[in-house]
């Protein structure tokens, strides 16, 4: 009985230490001393208007900033560095100067800061992930943002349990030789493996035949769910050429939607801004508070703007900017229809671009959720329930949108004060009986109107 106690807990140690290592790994990695929640208030404060964490602004990408100076220099003098680099740099220390001398002569404004402060701070910084979905990044344009990182979790299940299915079973086997020597009855040696897991399938039928059917059942429904993801674009975010931010420019400095996407109420297109429209502010604004002149330097290059001697060059490069929204070349949408002639907010199908950074496709729930506990913004009239840019989204809305006829209709005023859609209600109030069932409800929803018809969507 000691050697199958002995022998199990031997396998089943290394098991789980397997187990527990492959865990553990992916936490060590982010481990690091400090407070990262009270680091990221440091760092707003004191260091984001010349750093960010995970690239070059006015100052380095601060991540593994500890580790080079290690490195070169000492984790003191890093210390020191942040608390008065000017001190540093005058002291003659070789790797403070060579930083210094790298960027530009550009010195750090000495921080009144304790080393624990300092931890906090880095322990954000190493931290930090970049709020751009990394695997929409690079896709091209129409497919949708998948979280490709939450199959990489299946795929480790998966192979972990085969390792623990596989080791219960060698286990297993093990015992049982042992069992059999044990009792005295042979043991056929050259049974193959392939013939020996057959036989075990066969002897296990029944688990074996539940197994294959939950894999068979697993694989299909994994199908069946990519399928339906097909032509569904919510949270689309790809990353841009520009850090252009909407919650700085509409939200912050209020600037209206339709300055910079100025087609919106004439035509089918909203139109993305030529470099021209930047420049109206950007001549004078060279500087910004999150990027100091990293981004709005490519907006100089694109125009082809001198900035030291504040003349153009004549070398201009358009910006490619990478499209968010992108409905198939079957389908006709026309924004001037929407927000002109129907009166629709930006808001009801775009969400609240006032708050947010990289445009992206608005989920269903950001859609539902626009002004919901925020007194500056209307609450969406309509709640979908359909992904959004799919046609379940555009018929929903066409059948619980009314086309607003009375707004623009007074009974009794001279005709040609009506709107477009005011003489055709007129006409329809004259033959009650044909057009009762469009007119019972004392409103004329889109759908009725036609917003159902497909050809007013296809080509
Ligand atoms: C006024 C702009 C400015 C502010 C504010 C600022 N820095 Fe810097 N920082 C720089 C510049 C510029 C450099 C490049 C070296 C130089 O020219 O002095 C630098 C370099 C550094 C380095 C060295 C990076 C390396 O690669 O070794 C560290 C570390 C650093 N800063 C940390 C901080 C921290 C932490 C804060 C906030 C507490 C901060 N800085 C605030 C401008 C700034
Ligand atoms: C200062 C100019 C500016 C203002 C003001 C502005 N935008 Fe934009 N908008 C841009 C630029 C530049 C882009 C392209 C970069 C991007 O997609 O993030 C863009 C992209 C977009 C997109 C995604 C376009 C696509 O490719 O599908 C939407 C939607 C949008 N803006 C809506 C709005 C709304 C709604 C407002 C008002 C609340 C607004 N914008 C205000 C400049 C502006
Ligand atoms: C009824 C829904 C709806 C409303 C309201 C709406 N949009 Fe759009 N918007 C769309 C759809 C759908 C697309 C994708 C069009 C395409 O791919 O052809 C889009 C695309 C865009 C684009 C990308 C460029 C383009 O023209 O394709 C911008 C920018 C934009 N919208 C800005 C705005 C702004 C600003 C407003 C408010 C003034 C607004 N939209 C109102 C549905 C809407
Ligand atoms: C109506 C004026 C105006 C227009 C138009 C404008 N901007 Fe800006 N932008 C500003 C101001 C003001 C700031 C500085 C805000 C601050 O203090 O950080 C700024 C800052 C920025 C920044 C730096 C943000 C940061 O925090 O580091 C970028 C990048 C930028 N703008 C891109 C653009 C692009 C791209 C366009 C054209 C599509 C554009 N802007 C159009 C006024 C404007
Ligand atoms: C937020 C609600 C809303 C969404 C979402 C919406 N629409 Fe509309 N749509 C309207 C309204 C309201 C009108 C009527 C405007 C008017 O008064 O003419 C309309 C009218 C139209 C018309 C003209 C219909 C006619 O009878 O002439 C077309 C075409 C259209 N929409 C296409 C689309 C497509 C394509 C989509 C999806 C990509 C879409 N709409 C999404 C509200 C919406
Ligand atoms: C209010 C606008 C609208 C109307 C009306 C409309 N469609 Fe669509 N349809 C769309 C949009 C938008 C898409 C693209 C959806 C996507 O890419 O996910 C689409 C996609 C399709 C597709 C491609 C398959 C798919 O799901 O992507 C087919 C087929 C189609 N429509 C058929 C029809 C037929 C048939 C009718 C009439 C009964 C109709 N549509 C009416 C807006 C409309």
């Amino acid at each position: 009985m000691k050697i199958y106690s002995s022998f199990i807990s031997q396998r089943f140690r290394l098991l789980t230490l397997t187990v527990f290592s492959i865990l553990s790994f992916s936490y060590n990695i982010h481990a690091q001393d400090g407070d990262a929640a009270a680091g990221e208030q440091l760092f707003q404060a004191n260091c984001s208007s010349c750093h960010l964490p995970h690239m070059d602004a006015t100052g380095p990408a601060l991540k593994g900033a500890r580790e080079r100076w290690i490195e070169n220099s000492s984790e003191e003098n890093f210390y020191a560095w942040i608390k008065n680099s000017k001190k540093l740099i005058d002291a003659g220390e070789p790797y403070a100067n060579s930083i210094y001398k790298e960027w530009n002569k550009t010195a750090m404004t000495p921080q009144a800061l304790t080393n624990e402060q300092i931890d906090d701070i880095f322990a954000y910084v190493e931290e930090y992930q970049p709020p751009v979905s990394e695997t929409a990044s690079t896709d091209a344009v129409g497919v949708g943002g998948e979280e490709e990182g939450s199959d990489a979790i299946w795929w480790i299940i998966g192979v972990l349990l085969i390792v623990v299915v596989g080791a219960a079973g060698t286990v297993r086997g093990q015992l049982s030789k042992i069992a059999k020597v044990q009792a005295g009855e042979p043991i056929d040696e050259s049974e193959t493996v392939v013939q020996g897991a057959r036989r075990w399938a066969w002897n296990n039928r029944g688990w074996f035949g539940v197994v294959v059917l939950v894999v068979v059942v697993a694989l299909l429904t994994a199908g069946m769910m990519d399928l339906m993801k097909i032509g569904v674009f919510e949270d689309y975010q790809p990353e841009q050429p520009i850090e252009y931010s909407h919650k700085l420019h509409a939200g912050d400095l209020a600037i209206d939607c339709k300055y910079c996407h100025n087609a919106v109420t004439k035509s089918k297109h909203a139109t993305i801004p030529t470099v021209n429209v930047c420049m109206n502010c950007h001549k004078q604004v060279a500087e910004g508070t999150n990027t100091g002149t990293a981004e709005i330097d490519k907006i100089y290059a694109a125009a082809g703007w001198d900035k030291a001697t504040k003349t153009y060059s004549g070398k201009t490069q358009p910006i490619q900017w990478v499209k968010v929204h992108n409905l198939p070349d079957h389908v006709y949408f026309n924004h001037s229809q929407h927000v002109e002639v129907g009166g629709i907010d930006c808001a009801q199908c775009h969400g609240d671009m006032k708050r947010e950074t990289v445009a992206r496709v608005m989920s269903t729930e950001d859609l539902n959720n626009v002004g919901v506990n925020n007194p500056d913004q209307e609450e969406n009239p309509i709640k979908f329930t359909r992904p959004t840019l799919t046609m379940g989204w555009c018929i929903e809305c066409h059948q619980l949108s009314n086309v607003d006829v009375a707004g623009s209709h007074i009974p009794g005023a001279d005709e040609s004060e009506d709107s477009y859609y005011g003489v055709i209600h007129q006409r329809l109030l004259k033959d009650k009986e044909t057009y009762q069932k469009y007119l019972e409800d004392d409103a004329v929803s889109v759908a009725e109107l036609g917003g159902w018809e497909c050809a007013k969507c296809h080509y």
